[in-house]
């Protein structure tokens, strides 16, 4: 293996899980580029975050960007279609991979997601198989790290969740509600990553957190916390997309797609091997509820509307 150059590359860094592992990177005194299409977005991160775009278009400009790095930190994905971007996320993380080994990086620590599997019929769960599939395929040494639900500051989900219960007074839980969540802290995944990107052995850990509740039980926990008085009603999952429909287009959004929602029901979100993460959601509500939802966090606005910048 090559020295260590004492550079990483983490992407989107200026974005969520990015910017937990880039802290956590830079507060051991690493050097950090990121790849991203929002080059210009303020990030707080200091001066030295070297910030430079995805260069997707042209395979040399993408490994030029990864020229003298040790550990490539890997959390490019798209969540859904729309508009025109689409899973071209496959081939483009394929692409980063490609690029990367090109370069010599030393090392790939690539985020995927619980129970990724290249026969599934939901698209996010069959293409984080096959972006697995990729990287085992370059030979590069590497780690696999698979969140379920991820919380902490900077997140979409839980926060809108909390952001319609503090306004409305009836919440949909879809179905029986009865599905199981693992939320893992988003500092618990950058921890796994770090641990991971300092390992030699090609290795697949799973990013769950120490409580497991169900999908009702998550819900009713973010209720409590932000104070809210909305009753939880149970909802057949056939209006489940006319609802996030409706609100979508109230809110010029995407709240949850069908098939992510099919996912969570079918308990792809959940483990039953042993917690890797620390913090637990109910502490960790009791301690941010009070934040929690007071803005809404749009998908759209924060992945879609804003041009790539390659
Ligand atoms: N968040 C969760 O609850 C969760 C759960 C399980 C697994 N994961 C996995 O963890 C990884 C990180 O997730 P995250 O939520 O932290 O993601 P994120 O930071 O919002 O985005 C990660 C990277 O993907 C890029 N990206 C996201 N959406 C895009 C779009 N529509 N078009 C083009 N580029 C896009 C971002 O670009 P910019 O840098 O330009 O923002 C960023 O570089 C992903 O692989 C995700 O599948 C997340």
């Amino acid at each position: 293996m090559s020295a260590d150059t004492g550079l990483d590359v983490v992407t989107g860094a200026v974005s969520y899980t990015g910017r937990s592992i880039t802290e956590l990177l830079l507060a051991q005194g690493r050097s950090v580029r990121t790849l991203t299409h929002h080059t210009d977005r303020a990030h707080g991160l200091g001066a030295d975050l070297d910030v430079r775009p995805y260069r997707f278009d042209d395979g040399r400009a993408l490994a030029a960007t990864l020229e003298g790095v040790s550990t490539l930190y890997n959390t490019y994905w798209v969540r859904f279609t729309h508009g025109g971007a689409s899973f071209e996320a496959v081939a483009n993380s394929r692409l980063l991979f490609e690029a990367a080994a090109d370069a010599g990086v030393r090392r790939i620590v690539h985020i995927s997601i619980t129970n990724p599997s290249a026969d599934s019929e939901l698209p996010y769960f069959r293409g984080k198989a096959l972006v697995e599939r990729a990287l085992v395929a370059t030979g590069a040494s590497h780690a696999i790290v698979r969140p379920t639900v991820v919380f902490g500051r900077g997140d979409v989900l839980l926060n809108n969740i909390a952001w319609l219960l503090r306004r409305l007074p009836l919440f949909a839980v879809p179905g029986s509600g009865r599905y199981r969540v693992r939320p893992v802290h988003v500092d618990d995944v950058a921890r796994l990553c770090v641990a991971a990107g300092a390992e030699a052995d090609d290795m697949v850990i799973d990013a769950v957190g120490p409580e497991v509740l169900t999908f009702e039980d998550m819900v009713d926990v973010v209720r409590r916390a932000v104070g809210s008085r909305a009753r939880l009603v149970h909802v057949p999952l056939a209006a489940v997309p006319v609802l996030t429909r409706l609100l979508g287009l109230l809110l010029r959004d995407v709240l949850l797609t069908t098939d992510e929602l099919r996912g969570l029901m079918a308990e792809l979100v959940t483990t039953d091997g042993p917690a890797t993460g620390e913090i637990a959601f109910s502490e960790w509500l009791a301690a941010e509820g009070d934040h929690l939802g007071r803005k809404y966090a749009s998908e759209l606005a924060r992945h879609f509307r804003v041009p790539a910048t390659a």
